[in-house]
């Protein structure tokens, strides 16, 4: 009965009390809420909102109905970074080790790619061998051994909230930003974090495009943060183009390598230096930005970086040699190049068409059972405003056979928009979130 009157009362705009969420949530997890009930909620919850306080208590009970880390022994930071999701991001596999090895400890815990975007777990898992499935007490240890894990969300973490979500998916009910806060912030809690990075992507390729949703999101999961004791800092980064040049599983691992060895894309190592600054500093490893920036820059062009990702590699079960040689990652069996079907300037680059390319190729889900193939995808050397002349390349298509590069090139053609000028893209990095209100990011 109590589900029924909660459903009846969000429809008509009403509020759910701290106590009503706990029961709502137990019976969830136990299965007498069933998930038809679950489902109306989340479409009322999408159409009518919730106020702070209701998203404070949701997001309380849906970590309280798991596991936590306890990391409260190691004798440093422990701060995570998590983004919304994009294509060609793949901050996460530079950022990790660069971060643990500059003395922050980073519990990862991250997704799978669904829709059109891609994640970190797919992209670990094209490294041949690696495990994702950590149990709690092995992420522990390999924190304290090496300061840095690569997981997923297991069914020990928040299980109200890994049931509600796969229900959400289902139900058309995701893009809800309570819901979107109160999922993330009730899985990032459980890692016991001293502090939190967001990355929130704006423009096309986001899950979010606007930047009043963006800010919106991120203040709520200020808010959250600050709930636990945990302070959280949002960056708002460009996702109107892919992120570095590749999109696609070993095809990112291998550009993460290169980044990890100094050679990565210009604006994958801003985004990266930008997160990493304030990991770091939140972390309690580098008394203010600049100090942070040095600490990466030592540690990338030492190579300490890159070791420390293999360290890691190797912990999880993964063939660490991928770092020293990257052609040991799974290699797609066609590839062909794309050119400039005329002379002009690259108008767009349109991150959504190409994630759905990927996944045509087949390295990307339709739905959370599918599989993956971790060698195809596309590189993309031409960038929003670049001159071209026709027949220069554009981009590279990786394949399994001939008709995924004649349906990679026909997809690229149409991502890639030629014209005669460009609109200025989004500011790579456009504003700072924290607790004190939102700033400008320099240039
Ligand atoms: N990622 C999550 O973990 N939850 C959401 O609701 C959306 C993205």
């Amino acid at each position: 009965m109590l589900a029924r009157t909660l459903i009846e009362r969000k429809r008509d705009g009403g509020r759910i009390a701290p106590a009503e969420w706990r029961a709502l949530l137990a019976g969830y997890v136990d299965g007498t809420v069933p998930d038809y009930q679950m489902a109306a909620l989340a479409m009322a919850v999408f159409f009518a909102g919730l106020d702070r306080d209701e998203v404070r208590a949701l997001t309380a009970e849906m970590l309280a109905s798991g596991a936590a880390l306890d990391l409260r022994h190691l004798p440093v930071g422990r701060v995570d970074k998590h983004s919304t999701g994009g294509v060609g991001d793949k901050v996460s596999l530079v950022l990790a080790p660069l971060v643990a090895e500059c003395g922050v400890a980073v519990p990862m815990m991250s997704g799978r790619g669904l829709g059109h975007t891609g994640g970190t777990l797919d992209k670990l898992e094209a490294i041949p061998g690696f495990r994702t499935r950590l149990p709690l007490p092995d992420v522990v240890r390999q924190l304290e051994r090496l300061g840095c894990a690569l997981f997923g969300q297991t069914e020990a973490i928040a299980p109200a909230d890994r049931k509600l979500y796969a229900l959400r998916d289902a139900t058309a009910t995701v893009e809800s930003i309570p819901l979107i806060a109160a999922s993330i912030m009730s899985k990032k809690l459980a890692e016991g974090l001293t502090g939190l990075v967001l990355d929130i992507k704006r423009g096309s390729g986001g899950f979010l495009p606007e930047l009043d949703r963006g800010l919106e999101l991120a203040r709520i999961m200020i808010g959250l943060g600050a709930d636990h004791g945990c302070p959280v800092v949002a960056l708002l980064t460009a996702m109107d183009r892919p992120l570095g040049r590749a999109c696609g599983n070993a095809l990112e691992v291998e550009e993460a390598i290169m980044a990890l060895r100094g050679e990565g894309p210009a604006d994958l190592m801003r985004v990266t230096y930008a997160l990493g600054a304030e990991m770091l500093v939140l972390g309690g490893a580098a008394a203010d930005h600049d100090a942070a920036r040095r600490r990466m820059d030592v540690s990338l062009s030492g190579g300490r970086a890159a070791a420390r990702f293999q360290a890691i590699i190797e912990a999880q079960g993964g063939d660490p040699r991928v770092v020293d040689d990257p052609a040991r990652l799974p290699q797609a069996a066609a590839c062909e190049l794309v050119t400039a079907a005329r002379d002009g300037v690259v108008a767009q680059v349109e991150p959504r068409a190409i994630g759905r390319a990927v996944v045509a190729l087949g390295g990307g889900r339709a739905r959370m059972e599918d599989a993956v193939d971790p060698s195809v995808g596309v590189v993309v050397t031409a960038r929003p405003g670049d001159l071209v002349r026709r027949g220069e390349p554009l981009a590279t298509v990786f394949a399994r056979d001939a008709e995924g590069i004649r349906m990679g090139t026909e997809a690229l053609r149409q991502a890639i928009v030629l014209g005669d000028e460009a609109d200025p893209p989004l500011p790579l990095i456009s504003h700072r979130v924290t607790s004190a209100g939102v700033t400008r990011y320099p240039d």
